[in-house]
């Protein structure tokens, strides 16, 4: 390889598209949605508050991943698992309220879960569309900056969409490619379906530079990792993070620990 690493499949995807101006500009200028460390703890989230040990975890994969966006121009990581309920949306939204905290870069929390999209619920966001009725051609493409955080989140309201079609659409092209080519410092960090519920995982692959798989202590399989890393494609994996984990930095041994040893970024040019 390796000459290919930064030549991954999101660009040969998006070549044919051009970049969606509406996406481009609401990138650039959020509407400012009001926010507190109480409503952060209240939802679950650890990651802004680097004091708090339960943020630990979080921190050394937000290290992870800055050191890949340095070193391999990484832009967009997903975050998937297996299977469902593992905690995929959890540890998306803890990483990007970490990553938020490094004064470089902007962190965008996206979420690709268009049936069962849940960072709304997370962050306490109403949006008024969801990402799933913007891909569809409906609404505006809404994005929401934590006041005071420099956390930008992009909901999806969620629902039985065609969330294949929506997908594969010129639209979502369009939007990849206005994320990629937005100004480099921002970063996407993008919460998935499970890769076995249907296709949309490793559809949406194919636009993401790398991704984090979350697994669940004493749930998942080995079995099932290797078949994930099989449909997700080794070189994009950036690391494995083993949630749940008894005996782990979370309150009540529910805690969550991190392997990068593999894939993405570990194999070297020469
Ligand atoms: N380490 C943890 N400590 C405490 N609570 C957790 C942890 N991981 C997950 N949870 C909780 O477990 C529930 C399921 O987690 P979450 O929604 O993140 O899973 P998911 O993998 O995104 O599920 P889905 O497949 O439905 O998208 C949530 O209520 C979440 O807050
Ligand atoms: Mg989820």
């Amino acid at each position: 390889m390796h000459s290919s690493i930064n030549q991954i499949p999101g660009d040969a995807a998006d070549r044919h598209s051009t970049p969606d101006q509406f996406v481009a500009d609401a990138l650039d200028r959020p509407e400012v949605l009001g926010w507190s460390p109480e409503r952060a703890l209240s939802g679950g989230i650890y990651g802004f508050n680097s004091i708090d040990p339960r943020s630990r975890s979080f921190n050394l994969v937000r290290g992870r991943l800055l050191e890949l966006k340095r070193s391999r121009n990484m832009r967009l990581v997903g975050v998937v698992s297996a299977t469902p309920n593992v905690g995929k949306s959890f540890v998306a939204a803890n990483i990007s309220a970490s990553l938020s905290r490094d004064p470089q870069i902007r962190t965008y929390a996206v979420d690709l879960d268009l049936r069962r999209g849940s960072l709304s619920s997370q962050f306490g966001i109403i949006p008024e569309n969801g990402l799933n009725e913007y891909l569809a051609g409906g609404g505006r493409f809404e994005t929401y900056l934590l006041d005071g955080e420099a956390l930008t989140i992009i909901p999806t309201r969620g629902g039985m969409v065609h969330s294949a079609e929506l997908l594969a659409s010129a639209r979502a092209r369009g939007m990849f490619q206005a994320m990629r080519r937005s100004n480099p410092d921002y970063l996407f960090v993008c919460d998935l379906p499970p890769v076995f519920a249907n296709d949309d995982a490793v559809a949406t692959m194919a636009y993401l530079d790398a991704y984090i798989l979350v697994s669940e202590e004493g749930l998942t399989t080995e079995r099932e990792i290797k078949d994930s890393v099989e449909a997700l494609g080794r070189q994009k994996l950036a690391g494995v993070v083993l949630n749940k984990f008894k005996g782990g930095v979370l309150s009540d041994g529910y805690g969550v620990e991190s392997y990068y040893a593999t894939g993405y970024g570990a194999e070297r040019d020469d």
